[in-house]
């Protein structure tokens, strides 16, 4: 059962979903959000379906809205919808900035991200944690997406909105976004119960390589098959979807991500340093615990195989290291 407190938060999250959206699709002198998201390749059939907004840039336009209308504004302060002054008095939280419904997996907003047109920081300012609001327990887009997910038993895991909806606007449906933060054993249980196989794909950049290996670690031990894109050179999906497009993308990049073991491998290369002998054997040791941590033995031969081969090793003596290793593990 919802409380009453959470039905008047979701009431004024609702209002301002459509008037923000309201006001950057047909404000007559002021075209700033809508600029901005022209200049980033998004249409208005995408500023519609996303209800892309923008908030007037004032200290309390929103809040006087809601005031009108009725509402608690310190409530709505707490859900983060407006920002509490010193002195108490609710204000304008988002003034300025363009907004991205964060809806749940009903569809319906439960908070606000407000990204700078201007370079201002934050980058993106988020409502604040409440009861209705919680990024690690949300997954961005679920609720569009689930068809599609359903439909096809993969998910691809994004970082961001913009990612979202590039892709989504290029038409690959079964798409939803982390919002920044660590994937969480939620999160990672919510699309176990969906899919087969969720292709993680973050930035391109050694925040989202890090981000990559701890949501593919946590996605195996949910019981999810994984496999992970291989963007680089700082290049987001958003990046290379505007680009060039979305079937380039689901071919060069969706189509040839890696399974799990390359992906580790290919991480692990940077922590190692393989011209120095005695890294280039705690990075084959690093991989066969890994290996050995597969249930299936013919995935093991493979890739020990694929080591030996790398190595000039003989298969049998990783082989032997594997079973030792797995002995241990129990
Ligand atoms: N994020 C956030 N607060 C920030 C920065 C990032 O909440 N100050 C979250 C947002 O959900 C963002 C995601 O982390 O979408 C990924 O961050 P980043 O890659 O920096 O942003 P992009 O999604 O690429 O955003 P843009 O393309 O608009 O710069
Ligand atoms: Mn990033
Ligand atoms: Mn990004
Ligand atoms: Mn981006
Ligand atoms: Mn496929």
């Amino acid at each position: 059962r919802i409380s009453d407190d959470a039905q008047e938060v979701l009431q004024a999250y609702d209002w301002m979903t459509k008037f923000y959206h309201h006001f950057l699709r047909y404000a007559k002198d002021n075209k700033e959000g809508y600029q901005y998201f022209k200049d980033r390749g998004i249409t208005d059939e995408t500023i519609d379906l996303f209800k892309l907004g923008y908030a007037p840039m004032s200290t309390n336009f929103t809040a006087s809205f809601l005031d009108k209308k009725g509402f608690r504004l310190p409530l709505l302060a707490k859900a983060g919808l407006l920002s509490l002054r010193e002195d108490a008095t609710a204000v304008d939280r988002f003034s300025g900035r363009i907004i991205f419904p964060i809806r749940n997996h009903l569809g319906k907003t439960v908070g606000f991200a407000g990204r700078t047109t201007t370079g201002e920081k934050p980058k993106y300012l988020n409502s604040s944690e409440s009861e209705l609001f919680q990024k690690s327990k949300l997954l961005y887009n679920f609720d569009l997406a689930k068809k599609q997910i359903r439909k096809t038993g993969e998910v691809i895991l994004f970082e961001g909105y913009m990612d979202v909806i590039s892709a989504y606007q290029s038409g690959i449906e079964n798409v939803v976004a982390t919002m920044g933060t660590a994937l969480t054993q939620v999160q990672a249980r919510l699309l176990k119960r969906y899919v087969d196989t969720v292709i993680v794909c973050y930035d391109g950049d050694d925040a989202g390589i890090e981000a990559s290996y701890k949501a593919a670690k946590l996605l195996r031990e949910t019981g999810c098959g994984v496999k992970v894109a291989n963007l680089s050179g700082g290049v987001d999906p958003d990046n290379f979807i505007q680009k060039h497009g979305g079937e380039y993308f689901i071919e060069k990049i969706v189509h040839a991500s890696d399974t799990y073991i390359s992906f580790l491998m290919r991480y692990l290369k940077r922590k190692y340093n393989l011209s120095n002998e005695g890294d280039r054997i705690h990075y084959i040791e690093a991989v066969i615990r890994e290996i050995a941590l597969l249930d299936s033995v013919i995935e093991r031969e493979y890739y020990l195989q694929e080591l030996a081969n790398e190595f000039s090793l003989s298969v049998d003596s990783l082989k032997s290291e594997t079973e030792t290793v797995r002995k241990k593990l129990g």
